[in-house]
Order: structure tokens, then C-alpha cells, then sequence
């Protein structure tokens, strides 16, 4: 147990489902959110019907502009055949994220006991809009000066390497072995985007998007959906002998613009919201052995790291150089500092799992929820865990959320 305190379950996590994420060309957002849904509820080990659902929270950012759909909560009624109340989230990418911090109160509050948590987007459908519908999430002043979601964090990147790397080839090489880390690590999972893998230098030599950014540091546009069924831990233990508890879940928000912040090198809302989420689980990040983390692009996982405390300021891209090249090879690639270490991103992360953005946050619990019980096929991590921690951004850091997950409490 952890010197810091005793974790206490808020919720539990008792069923978790996918779909493939990729160009899913032949379904309609409300199908893949269904199908999400259907093998949640299938997944759940005692059995449970549809009818159990009390409530039902989805995450989503772009479907009324990709495929012209409104009123989420009435195709999902009909899909369910339930009249329950169906509330939606739009967080950007967090949007996921925040459904399930929804969720977690709706728990929590005692208001709900079983929810039906999930998120989708269906961005193929307009690939060729989509660097600009993506700028909903930033400030409209961004996208006049002609920024783009690549530009934006190009810009944090450039920062990055200007303060802390700068003369060192050694730093934008780290940068580039997040991608070929990620990609490695999904190489074992049959839902991924791309199970490909690129070397460091397959990712310094891609074509540059918005410099320094090239292709293979950024996540890709994708199709997908994910669900849960969140419950009170008491319910949690009636559907399984092996639930994931939920012991911390928060959320913070800060300006939509990136010009504004304090900093381009370190994003306010990852860090109130780690630290929250420590203090309520009652934990220290060397507590935490697995991470899901959101590298939309590359810059963005090494941030993380100094951000939550993995790293000081400045130094996540040195520890990841070492680590890589310690490691490379090995299924999954530990980041190490000191005694601790850290597995980032198991099932290849945004970068190559996908990054569908509406189900991002929701597929992070899922993958931590197969990780922790030992599910987790042939990308189950090696090394035995207890804890796992979800970090879901929208924008450039506009909004965060934090979940931590256990096996026991
Ligand atoms: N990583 C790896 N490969 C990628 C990729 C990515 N991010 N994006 C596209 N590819 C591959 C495609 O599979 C395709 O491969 P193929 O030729 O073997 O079929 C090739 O690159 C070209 O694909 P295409 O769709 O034409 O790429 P694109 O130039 O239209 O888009 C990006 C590339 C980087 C601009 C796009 O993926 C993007 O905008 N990503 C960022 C998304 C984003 O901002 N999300 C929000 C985060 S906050």
C-alpha cells in the first residue's frame, strides 16, 4: 500500500466494449455506438440485460457536423429500446473523458446505480473538412491566423525543444520515439488504427505536417466507439467477482486559446487535475505503474510526463531517450525514472490505436479495465499491476480530465 493513503472506491467498472477504430466507411455513428454498447453489456461476467441501464452518459465532439445528426439521446433510445434519461458531453477530444466523469457523480450522488457509459465520432466522413472542424476547439483568432490542431501543438513542440533541447539532437529524437514506442505497443492490439511499426528515423523523415510536426507525430483522423457500465461498487461486486474500481475522477478547465496561457510548455488543466486525482486516491504518481495518456501528438505524452510529476521540468525527453533505448525491443517499453517505472500508453495510444476523438477518453478506462484484469490478450503488460490512470485533454489543454482505476480497494 502506498505511503500516501487508502484508496476508496467511487464507482466501479464491470463490463467494457470497442469497436475497431480506423476508416469505417460503412457505419453510421449511432450503429458503432450501439455495437460499442451491445458488447459492453455482453462483456459483463454474472449477465445483465439492457434493462438494467438506468441512465445513459455519451461523449461526443463533431456528429452533428460529420454526418448532419442531432439528438443523440433519440437514435440511442431507439437503439436500446429504452426511455431512460441519455445526457451528452462535448469536451473536444475530452469528451469522453467527460462522460465519464458524469457518470462517476451520477454514481457517486446515489441518484443512479448502473450507467452505460460511451463515446463515438465519425470523422472520416468529412476527412476533407476535418483540420478545420477541428478548430471549434480552439479560439476563432487561432484559426484565422491560419492555425490548425498540428500547428497549434507544433508550436508547444518548437517551444519544447527551444527551452529544454535546444542543440540537442537527442530531444527531438525522444519526441520521435513516443510514435515509434506507441506504435510498437500496438502492435498487439487487433482494435488499433494501425498495427504498424515505424523506426525513429521512419518518423523523423515523414512528411512534415506543421514543422516540427510531421505525420508520424500526430494521431490520426479516425472512426470508432467505446463503452462501459459504470456502477456503485456494492453493484459492482453482484455482476463479477473481478470489478475495476473507480478511486478518483476529476476534471479541470482553463482558456480555449493557447496564446493566452501562462505557459506553452506545460498544460494547467493536466496538472490541478493529476494532483487532485492523487489526493482524492490517495496516491503518489510513483504509485501509478500504467497510464493511458493523451498524445495527440507526440509533444503532448511528453508534457504528461513532467506535468504529472513522472519527470521535472525539462527532463521527460531525457528519460524517455534512455528509456527507449533500454528497452526497445521489448513488448512494452517502461519509461524509468529512478526506481520507479511507468508503462505509457499499452495499447498504442491515440497516435496508434486511434483517436476517434468523442470515444478516446471512454477507450482509455476500457483498456486500463482489460490491463487490470488481466484481459488484455496479447498486449497484456507483463508486469503486475494494481493501478492504472486515464488523462483525457480537449483542445490545447481548454479542459482535462483524470481517472484513476484499481483492481482492490
Ligand atoms: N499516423 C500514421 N499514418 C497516417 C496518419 C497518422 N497520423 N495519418 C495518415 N496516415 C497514413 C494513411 O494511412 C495513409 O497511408 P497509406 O498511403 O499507406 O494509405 C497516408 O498516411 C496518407 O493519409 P492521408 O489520409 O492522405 O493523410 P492526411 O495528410 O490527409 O492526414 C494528418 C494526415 C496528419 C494531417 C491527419 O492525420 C491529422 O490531421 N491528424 C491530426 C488529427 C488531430 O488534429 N486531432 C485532434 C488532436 S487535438
Amino acid at each position: 500500500m502506498s505511503p500516501h493513503g487508502h484508496p476508496k472506491a467511487i464507482a466501479a467498472i464491470v463490463g467494457a466494449g470497442r469497436t475497431k477504430f480506423g476508416e469505417l466507411w460503412y457505419q453510421n455513428p449511432e450503429k458503432l455506438l450501439f455495437e460499442a454498447g451491445l458488447r459492453c453489456i455482453e462483456s459483463v461476467d454474472n449477465g445483465m440485460s439492457r434493462r438494467d441501464i438506468q441512465a445513459c452518459f455519451f461523449g461526443s465532439f463533431l456528429y452533428q457536423t460529420t454526418n448532419k445528426l442531432g439528438l443523440i439521446p433519440g437514435y440511442m433510445s431507439r437503439e436500446l429500446g429504452l426511455n431512460i434519461p441519455i445526457s451528452m458531453t462535448e469536451a473536444a477530444c475530452a469528451s469522453g473523458g467527460a462522460a465519464l466523469f458524469n457518470a462517476c457523480i451520477a454514481v457517486q450522488s446515489g441518484v443512479y446505480d448502473t450507467v452505460l457509459v460511451g463515446g463515438f465520432e465519425k470523422m472520416t466522413d468529412r476527412s476533407d473538412k476535418m483540420s478545420d472542424d477541428l478548430m471549434f476547439a480552439a479560439d476563432p483568432k487561432e484559426f484565422d491566423a491560419g492555425f490548425t490542431f498540428p500547428g497549434l501543438y507544433a508550436t508547444m513542440m518548437s517551444r519544447y525543444i527551444y527551452e529544454y533541447g535546444s542543440g540537442d539532437p537527442r530531444c527531438p529524437e525522444a519526441l520521435a520515439m513516443i510514435s515509434s514506442k506507441n506504435h510498437r505497443h500496438a502492435m498487439g492490439n487487433e482494435y488499433a488504427h494501425f498495427r504498424r511499426e515505424f523506426s525513429v528515423e521512419d518518423v523523423m523523415g515523414s512528411t512534415m505536417v506543421a514543422d516540427p510536426i510531421r505525420l508520424l507525430h500526430c494521431s490520426p483522423i479516425s472512426d470508432g466507439a467505446s463503452a462501459l457500465i459504470v456502477t456503485s461498487p456494492e453493484t459492482a461486486e453482484k455482476l463479477t467477482d473481478t470489478p475495476v474500481y473507480v478511486v478518483a475522477s476529476q476534471q479541470a478547465s482553463d482558456d480555449v486559446s493557447l496564446y493566452t496561457r501562462e505557459s506553452l510548455t506545460s498544460i494547467k488543466t493536466t496538472k490541478l487535475t493529476m494532483t487532485a486525482a492523487l489526493a482524492q486516491a490517495g496516491l503518489g504518481i510513483g504509485d501509478i505503474p500504467l497510464a493511458e495518456v493523451h498524445d495527440c501528438f507526440t509533444i503532448e505524452e511528453a508534457i504528461f510526463l513532467e506535468d504529472a510529476g513522472f519527470y521535472e521540468k525539462g527532463e521527460a525527453w531525457k528519460g524517455v531517450h534512455e528509456s527507449y533505448e533500454s528497452f526497445k525491443g521489448s513488448k512494452h517499453i517502461p519509461y524509468v525514472n529512478g526506481g520507479g517505472e511507468l508503462i505509457v500508453n499499452p495499447g498504442g495510444g491515440l497516435k496508434a490505436d486511434g483517436h476517434p476523438v468523442g470515444a478516446t477518453g471512454v477507450r482509455q478506462a476500457y483498456e486500463c479495465f482489460k490491463q487490470l484484469r488481466g484481459e488484455a490478450g496479447s498486449n497484456q503488460v507483463d508486469a503486475p499491476l494494481d493501478t492504472a490512470l486515464c488523462h483525457n485533454i480537449g483542445g490545447t489543454g481548454g479542459i482535462a480530465t483524470v481517472h484513476i482505476l484499481r483492481r482492490d480497494v
